[in-house]
């Protein structure tokens, strides 16, 4: 035992950190050991955890601004880059100042994007799994988040009627899960030997997506080597969901522009209005066409662990792939994605190569255990463990009450807005995303009411009152509100068009 240590042992008094930290010092002149110290990690632990919880008081009670007032430059001023050999700052002033530069999502009027406020208990457990730092890409890197990976995809699979031969993999966000079902699809669909060779000398592809489907299946397609000309639109219905009498006529147009179909991407809701193709129809259509069909669920299958909400996704359980968000109506911490095939096998196809310096064995049978070898990522964050934690403590009911009171939040906004007059509305939510516009009596050009969302939002926003954004449907600018935050209130969405006629009055 160090002398230190007997000394204060026989005076029977715990020895004092300063002490200990200078008894290491002859053995690690460095400060690094300090920087690994338990006891400082439970010190520093408890300060930022009673932070945080202060924190989600003030947003809750809504005394914070939603947006802080900062542009870029202030930003980069705030957080200076004389980042030197010895320490800049103590850590309870920079954490403050991390807080209040956020955005702050658990604010009841934050009403902009489709980020969740987390659960704080998924905090803590992001908390566990940085710490661990378990990377999940061979099972011995991470035995635990492994099996927990399994056990989320299980349950999700389960809730979206799958079978018992269903798989998966968690991956880090949706873009990269679109990108990842594309490639299991191209896998299917296209010649074998495309991984190997490349598309080069291949006749080109088409995938069959709804004029509103994300971006990122574009890109998708392009970093898929398809090309983003890949994408041939269907039409949409006036609640902006693909027609499925319109397939036939995008599949002919891809046929005579001299590519091969190979996909259908639906989308369970859209981006812009949350608007949930119709799943069954589409379903009959690729299949009676031999393609894959890939349900982009980035945002909406959560509706799935609400019984009332379950029949938006009716015939999803006949998708070749989901991609499925808890990040988005999950109250996960950003990116969780779940990436789902109906049939097992194509889990292995998306990313299939040799990398024998990870993966031992002839692999008649695919072990489920090294994800790694199913997703983009090689080295991977504990993902499960935050979703599988609250899963497992909470239960799925609080799960199913957020996608209810959210969308409940959409449905009563959108009905505030049909009764008002200076509003349009013009797509009635299925989810909880909705847009609409100021109508101001003395514009007639469709470019001056366009202009005029765009200064309102501006205004409203720099005042820190909500959070809201825009989009363009058809050409035409609208405020864009996803009601993310289970917190919010009537009052909130009645204070919502208060605040953007004060703007529009006071000439926005
Ligand atoms: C329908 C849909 N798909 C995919 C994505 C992309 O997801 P992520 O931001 O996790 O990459 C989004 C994001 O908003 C989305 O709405």
């Amino acid at each position: 035992m160090p002398v230190h240590r007997v000394l204060f042992t026989a005076l029977g008094r715990e020895v004092p950190l300063a002490v200990r930290r200078l008894a290491w010092l002859p053995r690690a002149m460095i400060p690094l050991t300090n920087a690994h110290d338990p006891e400082s990690f439970r010190r520093d632990g408890h300060r930022i955890v009673d932070r945080l919880a202060d924190y989600l008081r003030r947003a809750a009670s809504g005394s914070l601004p939603v947006l802080p007032a900062a542009s870029p430059d202030d930003a980069r001023a705030n957080f200076p880059a004389d980042l030197g050999a010895t320490p800049r700052e103590d850590l309870d002033a920079l954490a403050e100042r991390v807080i209040e530069s956020a955005q702050h999502l658990h604010h009841p009027r934050y009403v902009g994007h489709q980020v969740t406020p987390p659960l704080p208990r998924a905090a803590l457990f992001e908390l566990v799994s940085a710490l661990l730092n378990n990377s999940m890409a061979v099972f011995e890197m991470g035995p635990g988040g492994t099996a927990m990976e399994d056990a989320v995809i299980r349950t999700f699979a389960r809730a979206l009627g799958f079978g018992d031969g269903a798989r998966g993999v968690l991956t880090s966000g949706g873009s990269i899960g679109n990108l990842t079902a594309l490639l299991a699809a191209r896998r299917a669909k296209a010649p074998p030997d495309v991984w190997a060779e490349g598309l080069a000398g291949t006749p080109p592809l088409a995938v069959l997506a709804s004029r509103d489907a994300h971006y990122s299946i574009a890109r998708a397609a392009a970093i898929a080597g398809l090309g983003e000309q890949a994408i041939v639109p269907v039409a949409i219905d006036p609640r902006r969901r693909m027609r499925p009498d319109a397939l036939g006529d995008a599949f002919d147009r891809a046929r005579h522009a001299g590519r091969t179909p190979i996909a259908v991407v639906a989308s369970a809701g859209a981006t812009p209005t949350g608007s949930f193709d119709p799943l069954v129809p589409i379903a009959e259509f690729c299949a009676a066409r031999g393609l894959w069909l890939h349900v982009d669920g980035a945002h909406g299958a959560s509706a799935a662990l609400s019984p009332r909400h379950r029949h938006l996704l009716e015939g999803i359980e006949r998708a070749d792939s989901v991609v499925w968000d808890a990040h988005k109506m999950m109250m996960m911490p950003a990116l969780v994605t779940a990436v789902l095939f109906r049939e097992g096998r194509s889990s292995y196809e998306a990313f299939a190569q040799d990398a024998s310096y990870l993966f031992h064995g002839a692999d008649a049978e695919e072990p489920w255990f090294d994800v790694g070898r199913r997703t983009l990522e090689c080295t991977k964050r504990m993902l499960s463990l935050p979703l599988y934690a609250c899963l497992r403590t909470l239960g799925t009911a609080p799960f199913a009450e957020y996608v209810e009171r959210t969308f409940a939040l959409g449905r009563r906004l959108y009905e505030r807005l049909a009764e008002a007059p200076d509003f349009e509305a013009p797509v009635e939510p299925e989810a909880n995303i909705v847009c609409f516009r100021y109508m101001s009596s003395t514009l007639t050009h469709m470019a001056d009411v366009d202009a005029l969302q765009e200064r309102i939002r501006k205004r409203v926003v720099a005042s820190g009152r909500y959070y809201f954004v825009q989009t363009r449907l058809d050409d035409r600018l609208y405020l864009r509100t996803t009601l993310m935050n289970p917190a919010t209130t009537d009052d909130d969405l009645a204070g919502l068009l208060g605040a953007i006629r004060e703007a529009a009055a006071q000439g926005a």
